[in-house]
């Protein structure tokens, strides 16, 4: 009986070790890119940007009553180690950082017949949450402009004042300043796909 029983001890143990040894390796964590500030306070803009994790796209938002001069495209990227945090939590971490980046519309490429397809970059604009930073509310969130197109985007961007960027996300964005509400890929992340 007893040696019976070391014979399926045996058994079970290997049977773990194959199972350990076989198991599918976990992808390897995000390496988060830290905000990172000239002397000045501005932002630098990150280099990698455009190869962040895109959470949402939109055509000719209007947030004010006058059509905009352009209709443009706006697609949102987050930086994916922030979003990996926020598929795990549904908070955005300390150091989270989002561009929007705007671009023109353009139409009648062949073989396109119909439909509109995003051009030119007309600027980006960011946000960081860092509570280290002066002057920012006490969610921690800072916004920056980067206005230029693809070719001449300023390397650097100063805080903008907080009632060109800030009251706006702090009063009507569903999370934390984050506009959750037009990202169904964060928003069912959080458990809150209502839109
Ligand atoms: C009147 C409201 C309003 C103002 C003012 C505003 N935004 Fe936004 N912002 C939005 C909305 C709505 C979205 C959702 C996505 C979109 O526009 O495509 C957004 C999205 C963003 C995002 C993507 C991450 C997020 O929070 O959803 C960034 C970054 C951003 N805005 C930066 C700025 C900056 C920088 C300024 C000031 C120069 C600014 N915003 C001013 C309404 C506003």
């Amino acid at each position: 009986m007893k040696a019976n029983l070391a014979v399926v001890a045996l058994v079970v143990a290997a049977t773990w070790t194959l199972r350990a040894g076989s198991a599918p390796t976990a992808p390897p964590a995000a390496v988060a890119t830290a905000p990172d500030y000239d002397p000045q306070g501005a932002l630098v803009l990150p280099k990698d940007f455009r190869e962040w994790v895109m959470v949402g796209g939109s055509l000719g938002l209007g947030y004010g009553d006058a059509p905009p001069a352009h209709e443009m495209f706006a697609h949102t990227l987050m930086e994916p180690a922030a979003y990996r945090h926020f598929v795990d939590t549904g908070s955005f971490r300390e150091g989270t950082m989002f561009a929007l980046v705007l671009q023109g519309t353009a139409e009648s490429v062949l073989p396109a017949r119909r439909g509109l397809f995003a051009s030119t970059m007309h600027g980006v604009e960011m946000s960081v949450k860092d509570s280290s930073r002066p002057g920012v509310d006490k969610a921690g969130w800072a916004y920056y402009a980067f206005n230029g197109t693809s070719a001449a985007l300023p390397r650097t961007a100063a805080p903008a004042p907080k009632n060109s960027c800030l009251n706006c996300h702090a009063e009507h964005a569903r999370r934390d300043h984050v506009f959750i509400q037009f990202y169904p890929l964060l928003s069912e992340a959080a458990g809150d796909p209502t839109r």
